[in-house]
Order: C-alpha cells, then sequence, then structure tokens
C-alpha cells in the first residue's frame, strides 16, 4: 500500500513528501537525493547567486528537481529564472512575492509552478495568478514566514481553493506522524524544511547541523536580527525563525541599535557564519527541530516518514469503536 495524491500524480512521484527550497542549503546533491528516494527535491535558489545557482543545478545531475526562489530578490536579478528554466526543471518554486510577471515563461517551459503562501487571501492570490500547486506554511516553519499556524491555516486552505488546486502543507511536519496529519487537514503532500536541516547531503555547516541535532522546538524564535546583520532587506511581513543564540538574545528588542551598527556587524556576521560560530550565527530550523536527532541520509529521512504515515495510516480504524 502506498499513499496517492493529487500531487503525487502531477509531479509523477512515488512519495508525497517535498524538499523545501532552503537558501543556501538545498544544494542539488540533497535535492537529487530526495527525488531519488521518491519524494521530490528543490534547489533553494534563495538570495540568487548565480555561481552557486549553477554549481548546484549541476550538482543534481539527471535527477527530476525544483528550483525555488525568493520573489522579491528575484525580481532585482530576473534573468536567474532563465538560468534555472535552461535546466528543465521539472517544477518552479516561488514564495515571498508575486509572481505574475514570471508566468508566462514559466508556462511555456512546461515546469509546474509551485507557490508558498501563508495566508488565505494569498492563497486565492496564487490561484488567480496560476499556481498549480499551492503550499501553506504555517509559522512553525523554519526560515521566512508569518502568523498563522500550520493545523489551522492547512484546511482553511484547502477549503478556499482545494477543487482543483492540490494544497501541500508546509510548518512543523518532520516525521510520519506531521504527514499523516497533514492528509488528514486535505493535504495532498508535505514540504519539509527542518528534517532535512541537518541531513548527511544538506549544505548548512557542521557546527549548524550539530546545534540542530542539540536543538528544542522551544528554544526557536522569529526575529528580524538575522538579516538586519545578514543586510538582506525582507519586507516587514516576513520574518526568520531560528534557533535563539546569544547573538539573538542580544538584540531581539533593540534592532534600532542593531541597525545603526548594521554595517560592522554585516561583517562580524559574516565571519561567524563561515566559521560557524553558532553564538552569532543562525541555524536556522522551526519547531520540528525536536524530532531532528541525528544527521542522517536523506533518503532514511524520505523513508522513514513514508513508512511511519502509511503505518499511522493503516491504523487508523482502531480510533472508531462501535
Ligand atoms: C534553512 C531554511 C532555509 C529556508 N529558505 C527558504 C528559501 O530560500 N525560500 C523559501 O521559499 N523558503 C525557505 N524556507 C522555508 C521553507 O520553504 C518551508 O516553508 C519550511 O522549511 C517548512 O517548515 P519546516 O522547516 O518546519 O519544515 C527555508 C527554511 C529553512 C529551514
Amino acid at each position: 500500500m502506498t499513499i496517492r495524491t493529487a500531487v503525487t500524480e502531477m509531479l509523477d512521484i512515488e512519495h508525497p513528501v517535498l524538499l523545501a527550497p532552503m537558501a543556501g542549503v538545498a544544494g542539488g546533491a540533497l535535492a537529487a537525493a530526495v527525488s531519488n528516494a521518491g519524494g521530490f527535491g528543490i534547489i533553494g535558489g534563495g538570495y540568487g547567486e548565480r555561481d552557486w545557482l549553477a554549481r548546484e543545478l549541476a550538482a543534481a545531475g539527471n535527477a527530476r528537481v525544483g528550483v525555488g526562489f525568493i520573489g522579491w530578490s528575484l525580481d532585482s536579478q530576473p534573468e536567474l529564472l532563465d538560468l534555472a528554466l535552461d535546466h528543465a526543471p521539472r517544477a518552479l518554486f516561488l514564495s515571498f512575492g508575486s509572481f505574475r510577471q514570471y508566468r508566462s515563461k514559466i508556462d511555456a517551459s512546461g515546469a509546474t509552478l509551485i507557490v508558498q503562501v501563508q495566508t488565505v487571501a494569498q492563497a486565492l492570490e496564487a490561484v488567480a495568478d496560476g499556481a498549480e500547486i499551492v503550499v501553506a506554511q504555517g509559522t512553525e516553519a523554519g526560515g521566512h514566514g508569518s502568523q498563522r499556524a500550520t493545523l489551522p491555516l492547512v484546511p482553511a486552505v484547502v477549503d478556499a481553493i482545494g477543487g482543483n488546486i492540490p494544497v501541500v502543507a508546509a510548518g512543523g511536519i518532520a516525521d510520519g506522524r506531521g504527514l499523516a496529519a497533514a492528509l488528514m487537514l486535505g493535504a495532498s503532500a508535505v514540504l519539509c524544511g527542518t528534517a532535512f536541516f541537518a541531513s548527511r547531503e544538506a549544505l548548512s555547516h557542521p557546527n549548524a547541523k550539530k546545534a540542530a541535532v542539540a536543538g528544542a522546538g522551544d528554544n526557536t524564535v522569529r526575529s528580524s536580527v538575522f538579516d538586519i546583520a545578514r543586510g538582506k532587506d525582507w519586507p516587514a511581513q516576513w520574518n526568520l525563525r531560528t534557533l535563539r543564540n546569544a547573538y539573538s538574545d542580544r538584540w531581539i528588542g533593540d534592532t534600532d541599535t542593531l541597525q545603526q551598527n548594521a554595517a560592522q556587524e554585516e561583517v562580524r556576521y559574516a565571519e561567524a557564519a563561515a566559521e560557524g560560530d553558532t553564538d552569532i550565527a543562525a541555524v536556522i530550523v522551526g519547531e520540528g527541530v525536536d524530532m531532528v536527532r541525528g544527521s542522517e541520509s536523506a533518503e532514511k529521512i524520505v523513508n522513514r516518514t513514508v513508512r511511519q504515515a502509511e503505518d499511522l495510516l493503516g491504523g487508523a480504524k482502531a480510533f472508531l469503536k462501535p
């Protein structure tokens, strides 16, 4: 018995598990490993470093993967979309911005257009603009996001748009329990970032992987501190969930001062990130980090998640008593 959904059909994949396009973390090797395990890997095009993207597209080899971009950042380098489309990705994944202007190019390429949203209103807009799959991302997620929680957001998005457009659940899903629950909410797949952050193939710094494995969901926080420190000009409606560390403890609540010292802090932060100093550099994971307890292969993570969900779904009748 295997789990079949609208998303496994559309993307022609074996398992309804999608790798989130994590900037700087989800490279070609990780995306390929997830796809080769029967899920769907998406390279994190992130802030659009051209050389990085070209290298990681090559590293994916012949695996059928997708490419993700951060909308507002892509707007300043739209030529990166051409670079991605030249590699004939199976899907294009866009978050955090509008994508209307890219739609005809993506359509012409034959790639499936996946759009990640944080509210029901954004989901309706995404469908009106031509999204073929909508990812409903709850605030539990690692990385950038907004305020609504996955559990009520997913069914609300399904009810609003779920007729013909499949919905994928994201945010706090890091094992088969989350996958089974997401399917019950009406989702057709899950998108996981945190679950793969410490995986062997991830490009995260080894110290960051260690911190994630030791990390706790209780100890994550949303803030704009690390965006200021990285010099990333994020629109105010989205902020970043990370593990708390000495740096976030120092600056949360004092971001005006951080902003005033931005020039020197950017240098200090970049050095810390390169060295893997996790007292300063962000470990970008979500509340699901409680379920990340080792650095495993992506294949093992996909397989365990799917088997666990299948077992749970198979046993669900046990809840029903005459
Ligand atoms: C390290 C990291 C980097 C991320 N970078 C991006 C990104 O560049 N673009 C994007 O659309 N989403 C990004 N996200 C968010 C994911 O797309 C996804 O919504 C999230 O990982 C799902 O929640 P989870 O982390 O609980 O699995 C990132 C998430 C993480 C953990």
